[in-house]
């Protein structure tokens, strides 16, 4: 969503369906109380989960990188010394550090959790539901809203304990309407071709720790709204859905990583209204139009707590803009192949702080496209103090980022400042991002 209307996504309980009676005992003043209270806990969790030194965490982040490729090299010359040469050609190789963190573990099945600690750059934290039961979902269908079947995906996600939420098999799911992501969860698709798609979209709206790990979400349409289900203690109304493919409304602690996306009606993933501690990585864009947008309005100044790392993703074919524009926060761009774009990649508005490293860019061939950056409501002479930056990118087919914001201010004149693996690296290191189990 986008616009300066930013309009609440649920609707306060109205007398109207009260009087059509579709429930029983629900009480006007308690369903108000419900949202409100939920909006204002997940702003506090929002801005506790703010990092007051950004750069701390994108150095952390950079720092883990360089490890991680020292030890593949490592294990690459220890292979190479080793007498199964023909082993070496088929061995797993995760160069990134959060995948060398769980993916080449030949156990990692048994060890699904230990994803929950793989999370690198703004959410990290990210727990998920490290700390609750598996449930296996088994049956792909989205019937009853209000009270999902057992062994469904919406089951699943509104339970008010924390869970790891994990499928028996490969399914296409179609969501009827939205679905109402609580706090403390992990979807974990590895080891199924799990599909989202062809329905309604995910929302994570004022909650925390949400990972979403290994799906396939594509062709989301707008959903018609209706009653649904967001929790045990609660369900109401809720007007139409956008059709993005993730909506990340109010959240924070939220990791979407290993997801392949494409062709939704609106974002592929929004992240709005206070929304912050983010990290998208290692996914796999493609056929879309706006696909990834952090704060959809300039006038909401509790955006300027966003803060989200965007590292390894692979942004490919038939993608226009939007990958990402930022609004108010802090955004660490990293590693990432960019391959395709029409207008332009990175872009914003509202003096947002965007650390663009490692990346390899190819400019697409039309002559004005070439830039990479883009700015919007502002004068070069306001725009020219945000703070965008470009180290180590690989730029070609005449890609240019075009820099602004003193040189020698926060990020770059820190002595302790670590520079990202250059843009070689993220080509070379993620050939196939999506990883086939
Ligand atoms: C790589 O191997 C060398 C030599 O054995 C060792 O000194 C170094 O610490 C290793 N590096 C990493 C990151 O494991
Ligand atoms: C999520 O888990 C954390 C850590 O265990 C806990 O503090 C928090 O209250 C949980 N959130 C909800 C909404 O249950
Ligand atoms: C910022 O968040 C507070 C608390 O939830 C809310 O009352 C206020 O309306 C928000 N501001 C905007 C511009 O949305």
């Amino acid at each position: 969503m986008e616009g300066l209307h930013t309009k609440p996504r649920f609707f306060l309980f109205s007398l109207f369906f009260l009087a059509s009676a579709v429930l029983s005992g629900a009480d006007i003043a308690e369903l108000d109380d419900h949202w409100q209270k939920k909006a204002e806990e997940a702003l506090a969790r929002s801005r506790a989960a703010y990092h007051p030194d950004p750069e701390a965490v994108t150095n952390h982040f950079n720092t883990a990188v360089h490890l991680a490729l020292a030890q593949a090299r490592n294990d690459t010359r220890r292979a190479l010394r080793g007498v199964h040469a023909d082993k070496f050609k088929r061995r797993c190789v995760a160069t990134n550090p959060i995948d060398r963190c769980w993916r080449c573990q030949k156990n990692w099945m048994k060890h699904r959790k230990k994803l929950a600690k793989c999370g690198k750059g703004f959410g990290r934290n990210a727990a998920g539901g490290k700390d609750g039961d598996f449930y296996v979902v088994t049956d792909p269908s989205d019937g009853d809203l209000v009270n999902p079947k057992y062994g469904t995906l919406r089951w699943g996600v509104v339970q008010d304990r924390p869970l790891w939420i994990v499928f028996a098999r490969d399914m296409i799911i179609r969501l009827s309407e939205e679905l109402m992501i609580n706090s403390n969860k992990t979807i974990d698709a590895r080891g199924a071709n799990v599909h989202i798609a062809y329905g309604a979209q995910i929302t994570i709206q004022f909650v925390h720790n949400v990972i979403i790990h290994g799906l396939h979400i594509h062709d989301i349409k707008p959903g018609n709204g209706g009653m649904i289900r967001d929790s045990l203690q609660h369900f109401g109304f809720r007007t139409k859905s956008d059709g993005d493919g993730i909506s990340i409304y109010g959240s924070s602690d939220v990791w979407i990583d290993h997801c392949s996306m494409r062709n939704c009606a609106d974002g592929l993933i929004d992240a709005i209204e206070g929304s912050t501690a983010i990290t998208i990585s290692n996914c796999h864009f493609s056929h879309h139009n706006d696909v990834l947008l952090f704060g959809a309005s300039d006038s909401n100044e509790n955006d300027s707590i966003m803060q989200v790392t965007v590292a390894f993703n692979h942004f490919g074919r038939g993608l226009v803009q939007r990958m990402p524009r930022c609004r108010w926060g802090f955004f660490h761009v990293v590693n990432n192949d960019y391959t395709h774009w029409m207008m332009y990649a990175i872009g914003g508005s509202q003096h947002p702080t965007i650390i663009s490293q490692g990346n390899r860019f190819i400019a697409p061939p039309m002559r004005f496209a070439k830039e990479i950056t883009k700015r919007d409501y502002a004068t070069e002479d306001v725009w020219k103090q945000w703070t965008w930056r470009s180290e180590g990118d690989l730029l070609q087919n005449g890609a240019f980022f075009r820099e602004s914001g003193t040189p020698n201010t926060r990020t770059f004149d820190r002595r302790d400042f670590i520079k990202a693996k250059p843009g070689t690296y993220s080509y070379s290191s993620m050939k196939s991002p999506m990883s086939q189990l």
